[in-house]
């Protein structure tokens, strides 16, 4: 096992299975999942400041500012580095996003003396995203991920892992579907030139059974550890 810490970038459309293929592949390949949507969507159920300002952020499909989400993602970053023993590093999903995010994670992750081992599109075409966002369910009481048709859950309305209801997601709204969509080929969609650049970019293609894109993930990303397995 390599000493330093190696991450890796899960990244793709809205839509295109970040979560539900970083669920399935986190622990096969010794990461912590760490979703920025992830902890936006606990911190926007407090009534404070802070939960009422990213509710107006993510409940319109926009972008929370990228100081207030480098600061957060950094700030967990260290609590999972510092806690989980025996990882290999973080599954990143949802972040980077914009030019400056990818900028500060490279010195976060040069800072701390760590690397980022692959970045991973998963690739799905724009006219597939739509059907799967607007089937889509999460727990709301842990966040799993379920659609209506491709992934149903056990029992109708109810979490297969821990019991908890089902619900859509509060950006899952027609509107914020189509805003997020084009944010993310304005935005975060040319930040994959840097990452091919930098040699790091795997695609895979996400238009295919959840268990093969899994298989392909983590067939196309076990290489890129410095310790191959
Ligand atoms: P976030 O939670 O990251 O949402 P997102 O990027 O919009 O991506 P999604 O979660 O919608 O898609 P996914 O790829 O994870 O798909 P999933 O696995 O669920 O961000 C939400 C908001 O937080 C942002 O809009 C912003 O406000 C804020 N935010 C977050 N990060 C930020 C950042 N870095 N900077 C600024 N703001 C930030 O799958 C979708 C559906 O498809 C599910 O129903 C699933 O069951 C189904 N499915 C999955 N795979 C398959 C398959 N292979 N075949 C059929 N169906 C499938
Ligand atoms: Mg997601």
């Amino acid at each position: 096992m390599s000493d330093r810490a190696e991450h890796v970038v899960i990244m793709g459309p809205q839509g295109a299975g970040k979560g539900t293929q970083a669920a399935l592949v986190a622990p096969e390949l010794r990461l912590v999942h760490i979703s920025t949507g992830d902890l936006f969507r606990e911190v926007r159920k407090a009534d404070t400041e802070l939960g009422r300002e990213i509710r107006d952020y993510y409940d319109r499909g926009a972008l929370v500012p990228d100081e207030l989400t480098i600061r957060m993602l950094s700030a967990r970053l260290d609590e999972v580095m510092q806690q989980d023993a025996g990882i290999r590093g973080a599954l990143i999903d949802g972040f980077p996003r914009t030019q400056a995010q990818a900028e500060a994670l490279d010195r976060m992750v040069a800072d701390r003396g760590e690397r980022i081992a692959a970045v991973v599109l998963v690739d799905v075409p724009r006219e597939r995203l739509v059907e799967r966002l607007s089937g889509r369910l999460i727990c709301s009481n842990c966040g799993a991920t379920y659609h209506r048709v491709f992934n149903p859950p056990k029992e109708s309305g109810r979490c297969d892992v821990c019991g908890g209801t089902l619900e859509q997601r509060s950006d899952d709204t027609p509107e914020a579907v189509e805003r997020r969509l084009a944010i993310y080929y304005e935005q975060t969609a040319p930040i994959l030139d840097y990452y091919q650049t930098a040699g790091l970019l795997v695609t895979v293609n996400g238009d295919q059974p959840i268990d093969d894109v899994k298989n392909a993930i983590t067939a196309a990303v076990r290489p890129r550890f410095s310790d191959a397995e």
